[in-house]
Parts: structure tokens; sequence; C-alpha cells
């Protein structure tokens, strides 16, 4: 699929903004502050209703402003052209449309435009906390499984009310019998959350093991493991596994008036050449691996969907030398339409940036950026 345009009213710093990108990859340069990652935001919103920064809406709208915009038109293969947008303003709740219809329901609006986002705080899946990669986990999953969605919120009721009452038991004493009740709840539960986690994420190595193999060059092995709390195996009985653990830390978990283990424990290890990417990675490294596993998530959507998501990438080349650079951006460029923003040309290949649209970004305004072209280029296009 492909944005064959976007247009932003009052949206955070930009008053009026047209971008109508090519095919291809289109370059986004400017300085900093100057509107570069809130074209993309406001593209992320569009396609999964979710600001990747904004806590609330109004930190969208342009200051001073009562309102904003932002609307997307798409191409898309399977249906022809999508038009989405979203108002927001100071007093009421959004507003969003589909082909100029109001939809009040989410899922109406989400996957309408399919993109994947990638930015510095994706780096934090790899060098985070393991809550960041829970999360990870949770967002990915939940956008091609209504199901584990479902899963996750009734699992997030059982575990707070298991947990309230180990606490109780803990402080007040009386008897255990209730806390049977909800560890059986909890597995059936978490179980079902545990099998769809580690599917997904034997799905998401393959790609990334593959992509980080064309962006590190051969030599560096990239895999992805899921880590439960508790040891489980591919097809093997994941509900039986977890019960089992639960009778052993049953005495534990007495003594401390909480949950140990569940998928609210979970992990994912990072290991490239089979050391914990996390710990021994170098910056370099662990940017790799942080897209490889983004482009990765294009590969899935590309499955699921039928047609290649729309890719952003919020200065992506920092960090990585040359020849990573030349060959992240040649994986990138066969992969679908793509938006990358940089603050100077210079840090990605000179051949990409001579093939892509061009477009210079300044104190929220976009202009096409022919004119942007060096002299160099000039030469080197006419030989
Ligand atoms: N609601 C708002 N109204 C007006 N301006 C805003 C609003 N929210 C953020 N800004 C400003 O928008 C500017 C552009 O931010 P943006 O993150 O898009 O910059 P950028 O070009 O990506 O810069 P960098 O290269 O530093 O990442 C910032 O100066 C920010 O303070
Ligand atoms: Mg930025």
């Amino acid at each position: 699929m492909q944005i064959e345009k976007l247009l932003l009213v009052d949206f955070r710093s930009c008053a009026h903004v047209t971008l109508e990108p090519g095919p291809g990859i289109n370059v986004l340069v400017g300085g900093n502050a100057q509107g570069k990652s809130t074209l993309l935001e406001a593209v992320y919103l569009l396609a999964t209703s979710r600001s990747p920064r904004a806590g609330k809406d109004v930190e969208l709208i342009r200051w001073g402003q009562e309102f904003a915009t932002a609307s997307v038109e798409v191409l898309r293969e399977d249906r022809g052209e999508v038009g989405v947008e979203v108002s927001l303003s100071r007093t009421d709740r959004r507003v969003m449309r589909v082909n100029g219809v109001r939809r009040s329901r989410v899922a109406d609006v989400v996957g309408q435009l399919n993109a994947v986002l990638f930015t510095a705080a994706d780096l934090d899946i790899i060098r985070g906390e393991p809550s960041l990669r829970r999360r990870f986990l949770n967002l990915e999953i939940s956008q091609v499984s209504p199901q584990y969605c479902h899963a996750l919120l009734q699992y997030r009721r059982i575990l707070e009310q298991r947990n309230r009452l180990l606490k109780s038991l803990r402080d007040h004493g009386g008897s255990a019998e209730t806390l049977d009740a909800w560890s059986e709840q909890l597995v059936a539960v978490g179980a079902r959350m545990m099998e769809r986690r580690l599917a997904f994420t034997m799905d998401l190595g393959r790609h990334a093991q593959r992509i980080y193999r064309e962006i590190a060059g051969s030599g560096e092995e990239l895999n992805i493991h899921y880590l439960p709390s508790l040891p489980i195996e591919a097809g093997g009985d994941i509900a039986s596994a977890f019960r089992s653990r639960l009778e052993e830390v049953r005495q534990e978990e007495l003594a401390r008036g909480i949950t140990l283990v569940g998928p609210h424990r979970d992990d994912l290890g990072f290991q490239v050449k089979g050391v914990d990417v996390r710990v021994f990675g170098s910056q370099g490294q662990q940017r790799s691996v942080a897209l490889s596993t983004k482009l990765a998530e294009v590969e899935l959507m590309r499955e699921r969907v039928g047609e290649a998501p729309v890719l952003l990438l919020d200065d992506a080349g920092a960090e990585l030398d040359e020849r990573r650079r030349e060959r992240l951006f040649d994986t990138v460029r066969e992969c679908c339409q793509t938006l990358v923003t940089c603050t100077d040309e210079a840090m990605l290949p000179a051949q990409i940036v001579r093939n892509a649209q061009r477009y210079r970004v300044e104190e929220g305004r976009v202009a096409r950026g022919d004119d942007l072209m060096t002299h160099d280029d000039r030469v080197g296009q006419h030989r």
C-alpha cells in the first residue's frame, strides 16, 4: 500500500502541510525541531489511532489553536483508495473518519492504513527493562490477534485479584482455598498468551535473522528467543507446566504476597553470535538488531495483510557504519514505501538519496527538495 497524500492542519508545529510521497524511499531532511518526527507521528496515528509519543490528544494540537486535523489518502492493492482522517479538539473527543464516514469504533479505523515505525525509543526494546519487551510483545500480537488482546485484559484482571488475595493471606492469614480457583484461571488464560507469544517470537525471529544477516553481513547470526518465566516447549502442554510451577512456588508466593510466575514475568532474549546483545552488544549492533526486528514486523504484516505496510524510519541511520547503512537501505528499498528522516543527507547512502524523493522540513513546513541537489549529484546524474 502507498500513501498518496498526507495533509496536516495545526498538527503540532505544522500549521498547514501537504506531503505527496513517492512509491519508494522518501527522504525528509531538516534540522532539529523542524517537524520531521511530527510527520511520521501523524502517519502512525492515522494507522494505529495511537501517537507514539503523546499521552493526550491535546498535545497534538498546535499551540494557540483549538483544533487539529490529520488525514491521508492511501492507495491499497486490495480495495483501491481509502481516506482516513482524525480531527482533534481541545474540548471534545476526537473524531475519526474513513472515506468521509464517521467511525466511533477504533477497530474500524485501525488497519485501513498499515504502518511500521522505527524511532530511537525502539532501542529500548533491546536495551531496556523486560517490561518494555513484554509491552512490545503485547502491542505487536494484539495488532494481529483480537483474541490475544482480550486474553491480555483478562489476565491483568485475574493477576490483580490473585495478588490482592496473596497479599491479604500474607498480612492477615486465612484459608488459601480460593487461591486455587484464581490459580486455575491464571493458568487457563496465561497459557494461551504464552502459546501465542512463543509462536509470534518464532515467526519474528525467522525474519529478523535473515534481515540481520543482510544488514550486518555474514558471520553475525541473530537469534531471538522467547524467555518465559517457566520452562515450556513448542507443542508441549503449557498449562500443565504452568500449573506445576505454581505449585512449586506456592510457599514463596504466600510469603511474599505476589504472583511469581506467568506471562507478566516473561522476557525476550536477543543474541548475536550467541551472546546477549543487551549486555554485550555495541551501540551499532543493538541498533541493527532493533531495526531488523522492525523490518521483520514489516514482513509479518505483509504476510497477514497481503500487501506491505508503509515503513517510517525516524533517524534510522545514526550509529551505523557506512556499510551497514548501505545494506540497511538496500534492504528497505525493495521492501515498501518508506519515509525516512535525517538531519543531514550525508547520513544516507548517496545512491539512495539520488533515487529518492526528497523533501526539506523547516519550521513546520515541507518543500519538495529537487532544488536541494548538490553539485555532485547533478554531475552524477548527467554522467
Ligand atoms: N502542540 C504543539 N504545537 C506547536 N509546536 C509543537 C507542539 N508539540 C511540539 N511542538 C514543537 O514541534 C517542534 C518539532 O518537533 P519534531 O519532533 O517534529 O522535530 P524533529 O524535526 O523531528 O527534530 P529532531 O531532529 O530534533 O528529532 C519542536 O520544537 C516542538 O517543540
Ligand atoms: Mg525527530
